[in-house]
């Protein structure tokens, strides 16, 4: 695989906020960003469909989003090697497939489709945790930089390669690390609740947080790290936090997924809640 930061674009707002946030992304690692647009000669799923001239308009169309792309990333940052490429075939399984051959894929929440009110589009689902790699997915509404990258953590060791993306980002930004860990209560419907001494239990969970950072700690000396543990819904905690962060990290799944699902519930919560962008990392 050779290192590389891939952006891929329909040409819309979110898709514009992704390639300017992977050129960032890739002059921060001395990376050349690759800007990817896929054209679907099939739309309909149906071979009757596509007018026969179909094909040369979408290719032209997409070759005037690929040269929109171009220009407003090497405007944006004139240090990074930019290349682009239009490939053919059904966007959700060309860009999986993108997941595998790039450093990152960055990605807009949302595209030019949906409907209004639509959190995320469809693309989101179907590239981030399906495929072993890095999805960051970028909202069109880039806010001021805070200073900060908020990493999930649970007692999984699905978290490390999280945590190994997250201490890089810290470093290479300078910015601080706060490590939320958020655990709930068991809620039951009819029995009363079972007693419990909630500090020591607390403590518990900040103890499985030290442990589970001693080790990225000595490794990135330079990250200051803020442990934040609390006692609520981790996509709540995540949430919350990420209003105050330029970027949150997550598993792809943690402790409580089954063996089948890919994309765990609380990544999945954080990828349609976050305030900022999200990457999902996979081992
Ligand atoms: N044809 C495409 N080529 C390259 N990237 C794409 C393409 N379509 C979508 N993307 C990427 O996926 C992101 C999300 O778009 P997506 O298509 O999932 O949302 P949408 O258009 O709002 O909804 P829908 O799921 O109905 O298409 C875009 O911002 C862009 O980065
Ligand atoms: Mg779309």
């Amino acid at each position: 695989m050779t290192e590389s930061i891939t952006a891929a674009t329909d040409g819309s707002p979110a898709a514009m906020a992704a390639v300017k946030w992977a050129a960032d992304d890739a002059a921060r690692r001395g990376l050349p960003l690759r800007i990817v647009h896929v054209v679907d000669r099939w739309p309909y799923g149906v071979a009757a469909f596509p007018p026969p001239d179909w094909a040369d308009l979408a290719a032209r169309a997409g070759e005037q989003v690929l040269t929109e792309a171009i220009t407003v990333a090497t405007k944006y940052r004139p240090d990074v090697r930019v290349t682009t490429e239009l490939i053919e075939g059904s966007p959700a399984k060309v860009l999986r497939e993108q997941v595998g051959t790039a450093t990152e894929l960055v990605i807009g929440s949302r595209g030019l489709g949906g409907f209004v009110g639509a959190l995320l589009g469809s693309m989101v689902l179907h590239v981030a945790g399906h495929v072993p790699g890095t999805v960051v997915v970028v909202r069109a509404d880039a806010g001021r930089p805070h200073g900060e990258i908020v990493v999930g953590v649970d007692g999984s060791a699905e978290c490390e390669p999280a945590l190994a993306y997250a201490f890089e980002q810290a470093r290479l930004r300078g910015c601080a690390l706060r490590a939320v860990h958020a655990w709930q209560r068991p809620v039951y419907g009819l029995i009363p609740e079972i007693p419990a001494d909630i500090e020591e239990v607390h403590r518990f969970h900040q103890r499985m947080v030290r442990d589970k950072l001693g080790t990225w700690r000595e490794k990135f000396p330079e990250v200051e790290v803020v442990e934040d543990v609390r006692s609520t819904h981790p996509v709540e905690a995540l949430t919350d936090a990420s209003a105050r962060a330029d970027l949150v990290v997550v598993g792809s799944r943690g402790m409580g997924a089954a063996g089948s699902v890919l994309l765990g519930s609380v990544s999945r919560g954080v990828l349609h809640h976050a305030h900022g962008p999200v990457a999902v990392v996979h081992s």
